[in-house]
């Protein structure tokens, strides 16, 4: 197949790394994706990082078979305990997932960002880390939210089973003074109406996937390998267990008919 055809993958624990394929595919309408959600072995949040490593390479084995061209990580977890350990295993570009830093501090008049992830992200400090390197000036407020990313798989989308936990990870950042918050898993921008119900009045939300569309562009300009088709690409949507729930909640964010699902298991 010619290199340009050739898929991108993008990977993330479940469904939240398809909030980073819709963003892909608005900028990048004639790309090819393959999209795994781990829905089996979900949350990763709460996973040891032995863990989260040997799922990122199982996933990564199963991308390279299908003769990717670069993977993008839908994943904040996987990119904070698992993308520099691997980043140099696979024979093509892999992107780890924006911290979104950037626009947050263009954003921000405070310099008070607060970010929004899972306990393994936060233990991790990895925005602290990124910011740090950027601008010195800015202080990141952590916010760990263990038990959204499990809502959200399980389509729960509105009412007090999710509003009650957001309320109680919101109301440290609301005290914190930070004027701007970062979507620090990719299964929070599924909440992002309900994050701006509580906050919307004092924090601007940054959702870090339109940085990572616009750096997956900018490596495949770089290395020659964009897809030059007129054609819209193929969505594939791969999911280790309930691929039916998996395109339901991908159908919130992408026309049905633009994708395909199927359930798959890695041979390891
Ligand atoms: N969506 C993932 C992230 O960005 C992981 C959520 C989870 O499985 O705990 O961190």
């Amino acid at each position: 197949m010619n290199s340009k055809d050739r898929p991108i993958g993008v990977f993330d624990s479940g469904v939240g790394g398809l909030t980073v394929v819709s963003k892909l595919r608005m900028l990048l309408p004639h790309e090819n994706i393959i999209y795994v959600g781990d829905t089996k072995r979900n949350p990763y949040g709460s996973r040891t990082p032995e863990e989260i490593l040997t799922y990122t390479r199982d996933i990564l084995r199963f991308m390279t078979a299908h003769d990717v061209k670069l993977v993008a990580i839908g994943c904040n977890t996987a990119t904070a305990v698992a993308y520099d350990t691997v980043k140099n295993e696979v024979p093509y570009p892999l992107i780890g997932m924006s911290r979104g830093i950037r626009t947050a501090s263009e954003i921000s008049t405070t310099k008070k960002i607060a970010v929004f992830a899972t306990d393994l992200t936060i233990a991790n400090h990895s925005h602290r880390k990124v910011a740090a390197a950027m601008d010195p000036q800015i202080e990141i407020v952590e916010q760990a939210c263990p038990a959204l990313a499990n809502l959200v798989e399980r389509g729960i989308l509105s009412g007090e089973e999710v509003m009650a936990p957001l309320r109680q990870y919101t109301a440290p950042v609301l005290a914190s003074g930070a004027d701007t918050a970062i979507f620090g898993c990719t299964h929070f921008p599924f909440l992002q109406p309900l994050f701006e119900e509580l906050c919307g009045d004092t924090i601007a939300f940054v959702d870090p996937a339109h940085e990572m569309a616009l750096q997956t562009l900018e490596v495949l300009k770089k290395d020659g390998i964009l897809n030059t088709s007129p054609e819209p690409g193929y969505l594939k949507l791969c999911f280790t267990a309930e691929a039916a729930r998996g395109g339901l909640l991908a159908s919130h964010l992408i026309p049905a008919n633009e994708f395909t699902t199927e359930t798959i298991s890695f041979t390891s």
